[in-house]
């Protein structure tokens, strides 16, 4: 499926035509924009959530794309749901090329105002289920050319007040990223993570509505302006396809310059 070396043709280089690909999160934001990306380039997608009103308008946005999208409605916090989803999506797509763990929700709160259960259910979402299911596509992705994209955050990377929960599971999805890319460096799998910096999706404050925050976001980012859903799509392809082939271990960071300050 995927060589060891890249094709020789610049236009082959993004080309994921047979590439069978998980989705997490693709009910919508980012989730939603990378699935369609890699069904458009020809992939086979199987993007997963809770929402099925969500799962089923991405799957109509995917009409006519040159790949497939199909979708799995189910909840990832919980361990067994998640292997299964990865076993469920592999049988149904004949092997795994591509997971991309994408899925996760946010709790913004000053650490003495966060319940240990609240923490732990960031934890279970954001970076456990992303474990599991790593682990559960390991005898797919490791028959080689197999690919792991991990959507971490700016906030994987560097620290910010009142986030804590997230923050942790964030760093620890970076340190999962370069501990799974070290241990299947030789069986041409290649782990990697995207780092994104604010993104107007649901996770964020309706940036529409409340100039104050808009006015916060807009003065923190180099670029001057926040990024679209839609923006994460060209790095994930690039994560996905063999253009990346001797790429391992990394995080792209895509920020509008945030963290380059
Ligand atoms: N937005 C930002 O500014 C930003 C910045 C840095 C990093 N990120 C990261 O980018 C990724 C995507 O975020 P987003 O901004 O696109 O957020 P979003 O619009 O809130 O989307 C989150 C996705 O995760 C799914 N999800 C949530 N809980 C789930 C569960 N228990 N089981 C299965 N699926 C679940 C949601 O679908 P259902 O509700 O249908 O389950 C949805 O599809 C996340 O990893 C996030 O941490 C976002």
């Amino acid at each position: 499926m995927n060589s060891t070396t890249n094709p020789a043709s610049d236009s082959d280089l993004f080309d994921l035509t047979g590439r069978r690909a998980v989705v997490t999160g693709a009910s919508r934001g980012i989730g939603r924009a990378i699935a369609l990306a890699l069904a458009a380039r020809g992939a086979h997608v199987i993007g997963v959530a809770r929402s099925e009103e969500g799962l089923k308008e991405t799957a109509e946005l995917a009409a006519g794309t040159r790949g497939s999208l199909r979708t799995l409605a189910t909840d990832l916090r919980s361990p067994d749901t998640a292997e299964a989803a990865v076993v469920a999506a592999a049988e149904q797509l004949g092997g795994l090329d591509v997971l991309v763990n994408n899925a996760a929700d946010d709790h913004d709160s000053k650490i003495e105002d966060t319940d240990l259960a609240v923490y732990q259910r960031v934890l279970e979402l954001n970076l456990q289920s992303c474990w599991v299911m790593i682990k559960a596509a390991s005898p797919y992705l490791k028959d080689g050319g197999g690919k792991v994209i991990n959507i971490a955050s700016v906030l994987g990377l560097v620290g910010m007040r009142n986030d804590s929960a997230y923050i942790a599971a964030k760093h620890g999805l970076v340190g999962l990223t370069r501990a799974v890319a070290l241990e299947w460096a030789r069986k041409n799998v290649q782990v990697n993570a995207i780092a994104p910096g604010f993104v107007q999706t649901a996770m964020l404050p309706d940036l529409d509505a409340n100039e104050a925050a808009a006015q916060y976001i807009r003065g923190q980012i180099p670029m001057g302006r926040w990024s679209q859903p839609e923006e994460y799509a060209g790095p994930a392809v690039f994560l996905a396809s063999s253009a990346s082939n001797y790429m391992t271990g990394q995080v792209l960071v895509v920020d509008g310059g945030l963290i380059a300050q």
